[in-house]
Formats: structure tokens, C-alpha cells, sequence
């Protein structure tokens, strides 16, 4: 499996995803690709934000091995599951899908634990508090994705 997590900087919600799902892979002795990227490329190269850096930390998580990168279109190619943490990642993903199997590639990563509700995983950017909740929120749908593709 080759598995890229979804928002729009890449420096907050998706690097948690990645790394919280990388453990598990790593836990389950599974030999899947995790990666990330923002639909935009404004922290391009940048390490993930401290907030988050600190709340994977909190869970002995480390993630200040990813840098920021934006989603390209040869990323509905090259992988097989593509997770968008919104609705309006969702709808800037699918914008660069070429092919109905490059669009059904794409879903709303709390679908995978919560199923049909299309709920967003909240952009904790401006806030202070949001991070925890993202963590435990991403956590609950990684569970998920193991479950379903091991
Ligand atoms: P993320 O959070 O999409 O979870 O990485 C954000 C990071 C940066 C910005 C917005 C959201 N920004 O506007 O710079």
C-alpha cells in the first residue's frame, strides 16, 4: 500500500497523519509507503509546526524528519489511497484527477472510522487547543485504515 495524507499547508494535520499511521505500519509489521503534502505550497520545505511537533512528541511520536511539500498531480498516480483531512482538500485533490480510477483514489480520511458523514478533521492552524483533538481524531481513523487494508 502507498498511502498519502492530505491538508493544505502540510505542516500541521498531515504530518501527524503520516506519522501516526507510519507507527502503526511499523506496530503491524506491514510494508506500506507513508508520505504527505499540503494542496498548497506555502511552507514548502519547512519542518512540520511546532504544536504538532509537540503533540506527537506528547505520544512519543517523532515527526521532525518530514519537511512541507505540495501534492502534485502525479501524486493520484503514483499512489494508491490519497486521504484529504477537508472537504476543501478533497475538492482541490479531485480537481487534478485525470481518470475515474485517480478519482476514486481520493477520500475524506475520517470516512474510514466514521463512515459516510464527510467529517472534516478541523484546520488547528489559528487556534491553540485544536492539536490534541486532531491527534486523537487522526488516531481513531488510522486504527481504521490498518484494519482495512493489513
Ligand atoms: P495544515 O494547517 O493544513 O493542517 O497544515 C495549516 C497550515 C498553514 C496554513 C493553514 C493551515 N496557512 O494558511 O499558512
Amino acid at each position: 500500500m502507498k498511502i498519502l495524507m492530505v491538508c493544505l499547508g502540510n505542516i500541521c494535520r498531515s504530518p501527524l497523519a503520516e506519522g501516526i499511521l507510519k507507527q502503526k505500519v511499523f506496530e503491524n509489521g506491514l510494508d506500506w509507503h507513508v508520505d504527505s503534502a499540503g494542496t498548497s505550497g506555502y511552507h514548502a520545505g519547512e519542518l512540520p509546526d511546532p504544536r504538532s511537533i509537540d503533540v506527537a512528541n506528547k505520544h512519543g511520536l517523532d515527526i521532525t524528519d518530514q519537511k512541507s511539500r505540495q501534492f502534485l498531480s502525479r501524486d493520484l498516480d503514483q499512489f494508491d489511497v490519497i486521504y484529504a483531512m477537508d472537504t476543501s482538500n478533497y475538492r482541490n485533490i479531485l480537481r487534478l484527477a485525470q481518470t475515474p480510477e485517480e478519482e476514486a483514489k481520493v477520500e475524506i480520511i475520517m470516512n474510514m472510522s466514521r463512515p459516510g458523514i464527510n467529517q472534516i478533521v478541523p484546520d488547528p492552524y489559528y487556534g491553540n487547543d485544536g492539536f490534541e483533538n486532531v491527534y486523537q481524531m487522526l488516531d481513531e481513523a488510522c486504527d481504521a485504515i490498518i484494519e482495512k487494508y493489513k
